[in-house]
């Protein structure tokens, strides 16, 4: 099923697991925004998956958007240089935005794109992460909705690719010992 090889090690979260966590995150989220729209902007292309669960658990007028950003450096160390691959498509002057992620790592994608994202002056800026790994961040971050915190090891599933594969996993797992990014 899903594509699954050996190259897979332990799972780190099942699926129950994470269709629990996107729930409770939404029910907050609805809970925090009420009588408000809000805009989802989604980080392709990890976050679409996230993105479309926890969507249709959130009980308010939505929008979506996207942005597509690459950045410089290996497949798996981030430079914090990052190149906007996609912008918006939509004016979020004025509205409030929550930016959707699937998992930081170094911290540095987020901070840029936060950057970014305040200059076109919406009325409120929050991060929601599935994943954030502990203690290698290099920039403090303030993470409003936050999945979970997992060690610092590479994982595929749910969204996140190795060399673009087991993005469709409902779990998230490890990477076999020996099988490197
Ligand atoms: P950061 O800028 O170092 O926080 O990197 C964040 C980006 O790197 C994420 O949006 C992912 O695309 C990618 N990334 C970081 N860690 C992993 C991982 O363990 N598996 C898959 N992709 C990852
Ligand atoms: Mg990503």
């Amino acid at each position: 099923m899903f594509g699954e090889t050996a190259e897979l090690g332990e799972v780190l979260l099942t699926e129950d697991e994470i269709q629990s966590k996107i729930r409770e995150m939404a029910k907050r989220i609805t809970e925090d925004y009420r009588e408000r729209s809000l805009v989802l902007v989604g980080v392709l292309k990890g976050a679409f998956i996230m993105m479309s669960d926890l969507a249709r658990e959130i009980d308010l007028p939505l929008e979506f958007d996207f942005m597509a950003v690459s950045s410089y450096g290996s497949a798996t160390r981030t430079s914090g240089v990052v190149r906007i691959l996609k912008d918006l498509d939509f004016e979020i002057s004025g509205r409030h935005v929550l930016l959707v992620e699937d998992i930081i790592d170094s911290g540095l994608t987020l901070k840029y794109l936060l950057k970014y994202l305040s200059t076109r002056k919406p009325a409120s800026l929050e991060v929601c992460a599935l994943l954030r790994k502990t203690g290698i961040q290099k920039v403090p971050l303030d993470v409003r909705y936050e999945g979970f915190e997992i060690p610092p090891v590479f994982v595929v599933g749910y969204g996140l690719d190795f060399l673009q594969r087991y993005r469709n996993l409902p779990y998230v797992a490890v990477l076999r010992d020996g099988v490197q990014p």
